[in-house]
């Protein structure tokens, strides 16, 4: 029997109309573009502001748009995965929400939560369930309403983060392509520097936890850099070795978009061109699980057939990896 690979298909993606920039941020907060733009390399961000929408409006926006483009029917759809950290509710599932809207009955969904490195976990799942055989057709989804849990009178995290929604459909190839290698961690250790204090098991919502913010997002900046440099790197540099990697075979790495300087350093540690590095987080900011997924759809066009791609992400968790794709089709078509 030929070996079953699993290709990423279509592209969806969608971002709210609204745009946050820096001007307007420094009037909430004592801050400026100067620093944004040097120290994280954002000039903008797009929020949800509209009352009552939460991330599973801009995951079926997303998917809505994927199923548009590839003339796919919602019917046709065996699983939906939507990695998020911003879920409209504990439950159910915002996948169970999404298949509910755009009539997938066809399909099985749930949540996947490794933050910032959702997207690159789903994928990784996505494609064992299509190479096992069982599965023809999955739709993942990185949603995130980051603005939901931002604190937007902490000028250490409220520039960093951003909405949006992307999503693609991994499907069975016979052909030399798609998923190759991945290389995926977990380290429990994360858990103090990057998290939401109050509303889950530990500390449910309370008056205390009201009134001691700590329903927001809580990150300690300095150190989850470091982390993140050094372990998107060493990854990186690990799954380029193991496959024969280089600058000169390498056509893409698409990066998770937290910070400019993180994404340098990834460059560098791999002798890339900055150019060579997908990056839209000066329009979007930093999305979490949805940044992987929004730079293909942003890039899409510019993708070939056979071309070798990294990806690479590091979140909360700690959570991080990097995974060797080589993509499916030609997008300009
Ligand atoms: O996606 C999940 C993973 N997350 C990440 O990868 C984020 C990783 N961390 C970062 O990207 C950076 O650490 C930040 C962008 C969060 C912060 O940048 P930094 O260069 O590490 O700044 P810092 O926290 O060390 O702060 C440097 C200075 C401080 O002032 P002092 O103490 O040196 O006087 C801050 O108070 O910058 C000050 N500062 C600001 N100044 C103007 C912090 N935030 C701001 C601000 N505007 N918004």
């Amino acid at each position: 029997m030929e070996k079953i690979n699993a290709i990423i298909t279509g592209v969806g993606g969608y971002v709210p109309d609204y745009v946050l920039n820096n001007e307007e941020l420094s009037r909430m907060v004592d801050t400026n573009d100067e620093w944004i733009m040097t120290r994280i390399g954002i000039k903008e961000r797009r929020i949800l502001n509209e009352e009552g929408l939460g991330t599973s409006y801009l995951a079926r926006k997303a998917a809505k748009q994927l199923l548009q483009k590839t003339g796919v029917s919602p019917l046709d759809v065996d699983c939906v995965i939507v990695a998020t950290t911003t879920p409209d509710y504990h439950f159910p599932s915002t996948a169970s929400i999404v298949i509910g809207k755009l009539g997938m009955e066809n399909a099985f969904a749930y949540d996947l939560q490794a933050a910032c490195s959702g997207f690159l976990f789903a994928m990784d799942t996505a494609s064992a369930l299509i190479t096992s055989g069982r599965y023809k057709r999955i739709m993942v989804i990185g949603a995130d309403k980051m603005s939901s849990m931002v604190d937007y009178t902490d000028r250490a995290t409220c520039p960093i983060f951003g909405d949006g929604a992307a999503a693609v459909f991994v499907e069975p190839t016979t052909e030399d392509l798609g998923w190759k290698d991945s290389y995926l961690r977990t380290d429990g250790k994360g858990l103090p520097f990057l998290c939401m204090k109050a509303g889950g098991s530990v500390c449910p919502p309370s008056y205390f936890s009201l009134d001691n913010r700590m329903h927001y997002l809580h990150q300690e900046g300095r150190t989850v850099f470091k982390f993140a440099v050094t372990n998107m790197s060493d990854t990186c540099a690990l799954i380029a070795e193991r496959n024969g990697l280089n600058k000169d075979n390498i056509a893409w790495v698409i990066p998770h978009q937290a910070n400019v300087r993180i994404i340098e350093a990834v460059a560098n540690r791999l002798e890339l061109p900055m150019d060579k590095m997908m990056m839209n987080i000066q329009r979007y900011g930093n999305t979490s699980a949805a940044t992987l997924p929004l730079a293909l759809w942003d890039y899409e066009k510019q993708l070939k057939k056979g071309d070798n791609l990294i990806l690479t992400a590091f979140g909360a968790g700690f959570t991080w990896g990097a995974a060797y794709m080589k993509w499916g089709y030609d997008s300009s078509k």
